[in-house]
């Protein structure tokens, strides 16, 4: 035990909490932002088979791996992966790969509260009507304007920097409360909330009446079900091609919060006698039935109804953000009722996707927040005050410079590559240091199920082979034409350059308090 002079640690109060929180961890802006604009870009149909192949190879298998390294080390007083991986891996250099585990979720925390604030934004918008009446041209100049405070027009500079102070006060707050107090009680209300909003919102997109559409001087009639089989039908050239195989991975990684290091986090405050084997796999079938059948119904299927398909796809090309925040409140303000409906559709819209928001950020600041109470002996509230200070200070650069890129470079770094270097480090430790026995035992304690024997045959050579060439595959087709900057503009060079320096900044100043952690732990010992 290292933090044998702390408190003892805390622990989920309910099963049905702990799934809430988890569930709420996995379930995000990837589910109902991210995931129809993947499928969309990237065969449609098609799509569904390199997807949920990744998602029985290496979703489900990560999924486990997690929840199993996170008690392993959570037992041993450890709640972020230096520590975790050190438990499976008696070498100096555990530590220090572990800090993927401390970097990623403190990187993607700050820019995706960013995200999560716009989502607050927009609810509120919605309440007090501002985008009411507005035409496409508006609503894009409402976004614009939003987005690049810099640059003037609808929203004076303060509006979106207010907004993100509070989400990250929002925040803060959640996870200074503790596991129970904060976060369980946050997703034991937002979850049945976002479950319900999504519903409501599903049943009535897809009992819209068909619109007709004007496309090229040709009128078509379209039904919400035509978008739904726009989105699902098959393109098979897509299947040939690497980046689709990516994209799905890429999205089974983000959708499932596999590979950050707060699923990890999260199981460290199980006990031996907590099941992990059931848990794990409800966890992931919730997060996939909110992504597929419910993230997959609302924005394509309402889009397409009153853009059709081309103009859909357009507004799905044209950035990550039009879908949710320019196409959406356009359908709303068309849907029969006049303003309330409008105003309660886009309350129900934003408020879903800023709950689906909001359970996932706290996750992402709950490594960390261990990382310092267990090696600095630091209380949960001096963590949460200190953190959530950094990561206000930090995020006004999203804020101000997203737009130039900067906000793009830590998602591409931390939130889609950085995944499976994390994942395939995690796997290796887990299965082959710890020992694939060792593995299935430990995923076997305390379990209400038992896991097929098929998994362990996957987790011991499949998932790995597959991470390892997943990981090749894409620093060679992505991740260095990327680092090189290549079909970037040049005007966003020295943006993206300097986004870059400051998460390696951060990097280095987490492996310097890592080497201070251990030289603690080390002097405590001698003294004990
Ligand atoms: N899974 C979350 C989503 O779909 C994002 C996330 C990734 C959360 C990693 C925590 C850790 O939005």
């Amino acid at each position: 035990m290292v933090n044998d002079a702390a408190a003892p640690r805390e622990q989920w109060g309910s099963r049905i909490g702990l799934i809430l929180a988890m569930a709420g961890n996995a379930v995000g802006l990837g589910n109902f932002l991210r995931f129809p604009r993947q499928a969309v870009e990237n065969g449609g149909g098609t799509f569904m088979i390199p997807y949920f192949i990744a998602f029985i190879l290496v979703g489900i298998p990560l999924m486990w791996v997690e929840w199993g390294v996170g008690r392993h080390g959570g037992m041993r007083g450890e709640g972020s992966t230096p520590g975790m991986f050190e438990a499976l891996w008696k070498n100096p250099l555990a530590k220090y790969l572990g800090v993927c585990g401390l970097f990623m979720p403190v990187i993607v925390l700050i820019y995706y509260s960013f995200i999560e604030s716009e989502t607050l934004a927009w609810t509120f918008f919605s309440m007090i009507g501002s985008t009411q009446g507005l035409d496409q041209e508006g609503m894009r100049g409402f976004l614009d304007s939003y987005q690049d405070p810099l640059n003037g027009g609808v929203h004076a500079a303060w509006v979106p920097i207010a907004f993100f102070l509070v989400t990250i006060a929002v925040n803060f707050w959640v996870v200074s409360k503790g596991l129970v107090a904060g976060i369980e009680r946050l997703a034991k209300f937002a979850m049945p909330l976002l479950f319900l909003f999504a519903v409501i919102l599903v049943v009535r997109v897809l009992t819209l009446p068909a619109h007709e559409v004007v496309e090229a001087g040709v009128t078509t009639s379209y039904s919400p079900w035509d978008g739904l089989n726009f989105m699902y039908t098959p393109d098979w050239g897509a299947l040939a091609q690497p980046k689709v195989w990516l994209a799905a991975t890429g999205q089974i990684f983000f959708t499932l919060s596999v590979g950050m290091g707060t699923l990890q986090a999260y199981a460290s405050y199980l006990t031996k006698r907590d099941d992990i084997a059931l848990s794990g796999i409800a966890t992931a079938a919730t997060n996939e039935a909110a992504e597929v059948v419910l993230g997959g119904s609302l924005a394509i299927p309402a889009v397409v109804t009153f853009f059709g398909v081309t103009g859909a796809v357009a507004i799905a090309k044209a950035g990550n953000f039009d879908l949710a925040f320019i196409a959406m409140p356009l359908v709303f303000n068309q849907l029969p009722g006049g303003a309330t409906i409008a105003g309660l559709a886009g309350l129900m819209w934003f408020g879903l996707l800023f709950f689906a928001g909001i359970t996932s950020s706290v996750a992402m600041a709950t490594p960390a927040l261990g990382f310092v109470e267990e090696n600095f002996g630091w209380s949960r509230k001096k963590g949460a005050i200190v953190l959530g200070i950094l990561a206000a200070l930090l995020g006004l650069l999203h804020v101000l410079y997203n737009t130039r890129g900067f906000l793009d470079e830590w998602d591409y770094w931390a939130g889609t590559f950085g995944l499976v270097i994390l994942a395939l480090l995690e796997t290796v430790l887990f299965v082959w240091v710890f020992g694939p026995e060792n593995m299935w035992r430990e995923l076997h304690d305390g379990a209400t199920i038992r896991i097929p024997r098929f998994f362990k045959f996957v987790l011991t050579y499949v998932t790995p082979v597959f991470l390892l060439v997943m990981l090749v595959w894409w620093t060679v087709q992505e991740a260095i034409p990327i680092l090189l900057l290549h079909d970037k503009p040049e005007s966003e060079h020295m943006v993206r350059w300097a986004s870059r320096a400051v998460m390696l900044v951060i990097l280095c100043g987490q492996l310097y308090l890592i080497k201070l952690a251990w030289a603690r732990r080390a002097a405590r010992q001698e003294v004990g």
